[in-house]
């Protein structure tokens, strides 16, 4: 093999990685024809895709049952940082878990009130006001449906 003959096969080699290397640019220059592309797959695959539509159509998860809450208590539900509290029998509140101070998860409900764990606050389980600081903001309140037993987000 001559040494031209060498330097052919390499510039050869590089002129195909090159071309590849475009086609895949231009592949990803066509954005809209792939987003048209899988919207329409979708409802043709059962399986795959039979998980998303739920989602969708389905009304908010139930985030507890009316039993989960104890009467004249309360029940933290730290992943989705909420308070549901039950002030008087088959009244059912819900509240931010995060405290109004600096921001900490309240941790616990006991004796009509919601505790912070990092430095005291208290809230009343009725209304989410302040019962005991260095809090001085209430718990803002949150909207939720109770029906069929299930309390869910409004
Ligand atoms: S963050 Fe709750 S009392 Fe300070």
């Amino acid at each position: 093999m001559t040494e031209s003959t060498r330097r052919a096969v390499v510039f050869g080699a590089g002129g195909a990685g090159l071309a590849a290397v475009l086609t895949a640019c231009a592949s990803y220059g066509s954005p809209t024809t792939e987003a048209v592309v899988d919207p329409a797959e979708e409802p043709a695959g059962d399986e795959a895709s039979s998980a998303a539509p739920k989602k969708k159509a389905k009304a908010p998860k139930a985030l507890a049952d009316i039993s989960d809450i104890p009467s004249g208590g309360g029940k933290i539900f730290e992943s989705q940082k909420l308070v549901i509290t039950q002030p008087t029998e088959g009244e059912f509140k819900a509240f931010s878990a995060t405290c109004t101070h600096q921001g900490c998860t309240v941790a616990s409900v006991s004796n009509g009130v919601i505790n912070c764990p990092c430095h005291g606050s208290q809230f009343k389980i009725e209304d989410g006001s302040v019962a005991q600081g260095p809090a001085g903001e209430p718990l803002a309140e949150k909207k939720i449906n109770v029906s069929g037993g299930k309390i869910r987000l409004a």
